[in-house]
């Protein structure tokens, strides 16, 4: 089983207006709201991909019954700890320039962190963790290597996309795939990359220091894949840009749930491509059909 992590979901009330006038009535077009946070994302892009996962994290009030009743609907298992402060709203105002404005999201109290850990004890070999998106303050800083702690004691795999200490402290655990975009990698280094070359070199030190799997995306560029067996370009297909809003979170997807459908590190880096660009190429996630189609455009290249 695949278990998807997000610590600070939210709803993600989309409104688009025409003409914005600040300090006045506006008027809506269009709204829309979407269950919002990088591993609701991955759950949902597995999903598609007919992977069975279940979803946990927190979640609470009555947008958190939102986002769970969203998931059941699409037929996403999840097990979320229930918390007594509301699951936060964050507003994507789009008008002819975008801007946004996101909750800080419910303070999670010790009894409350303490229930996920203890989900975790369901963690079997064979199993995969994903952790995806930054923990909130009133977690601590360590609440990353506490779950990695469980999730190594049960023997089970996991995979974290986040940056600064918390992605450092988690390679040494042996993480079965990180996916910095290629700004997170430099950031991560302290060092700015203009090369490919350089992308590889950093790429291969998280390698060194623990991953297994290191994919680095680079939006409209592509992805590099690393691993001890080699390093592979794949070219993104070409397409209409409508919101690469979890991209990177789709090709988490496409490539955790290949790999476990699979086996096959290449077959796996296609449909993690394939799956961030049919996002970038949706208002919402990826679905099926458009990961399908894009998947023969993608070339794949030893480099
Ligand atoms: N503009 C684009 N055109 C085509 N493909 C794209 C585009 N943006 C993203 N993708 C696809 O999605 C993958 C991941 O995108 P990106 O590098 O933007 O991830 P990210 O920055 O981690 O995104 P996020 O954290 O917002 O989910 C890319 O490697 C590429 O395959
Ligand atoms: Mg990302």
């Amino acid at each position: 089983m695949i278990y998807t992590v997000t610590l600070n979901p939210s709803i993600d009330y989309i409104v688009e207006v025409d003409d914005l006038t600040l300090g006045g009535l506006n008027r809506m077009t269009r709204d829309l709201k979407l269950p919002g946070g990088k591993g609701i994302n991955v759950s949902r892009v597995l999903n598609q991909l007919e992977v069975q996962n279940t979803a946990i994290g927190f979640l609470g009030g009555f947008t958190g019954r939102y986002i769970k009743d969203w998931l059941h609907g699409e037929k996403i298992s999840s097990d979320f700890v229930s918390v007594a402060d509301d699951t936060r709203i964050n507003i994507k105002l789009k008008a002819a320039e975008e801007t946004e404005i996101n909750g800080t999201g419910p303070v999670i109290r010790d009894a409350e962190a303490d229930a996920l850990l203890l989900k975790l004890e369901a963690l079997q070999a064979g199993d995969t963790l994903v952790l995806s998106g930054s923990a909130p303050p009133s977690l601590g800083g360590d609440f990353y290597s506490k779950l990695i702690a469980v999730c190594k004691r049960k023997k089970a795999e996991f995979v974290i996309d986040t940056t600064g200490q918390a992605l450092k402290d988690a390679l040494a655990l042996e993480p079965l795939l990180v996916k910095p975009n290629h700004h997170e990698l430099a950031e991560l280094f302290g060092v700015t990359i203009k090369t490919r070359e350089e992308i590889i070199t950093y790429g291969r030190r998280l390698m060194e220091s623990g991953a297994r799997y290191v994919l680095v995306s680079m939006a409209g560029e592509g992805a590099l894949f690393i691993s001890d067996q080699g390093v592979y370009y794949a070219s993104a297909p070409s397409g209409t840009v409508r919101n690469s809003v979890g991209a990177g979170d789709s090709m988490i997807a496409g490539f955790v749930g290949t790999l476990s459908l699979t086996g096959d590190v290449l077959e796996a880096f296609r449909t993690g491509v394939a799956s961030g660009s049919a996002t970038a190429f949706s208002d919402d996630l990826a679905d099926r059909a458009l990961i399908e189609q894009l998947k023969p455009q993608i070339e794949i290249t030893q480099v």
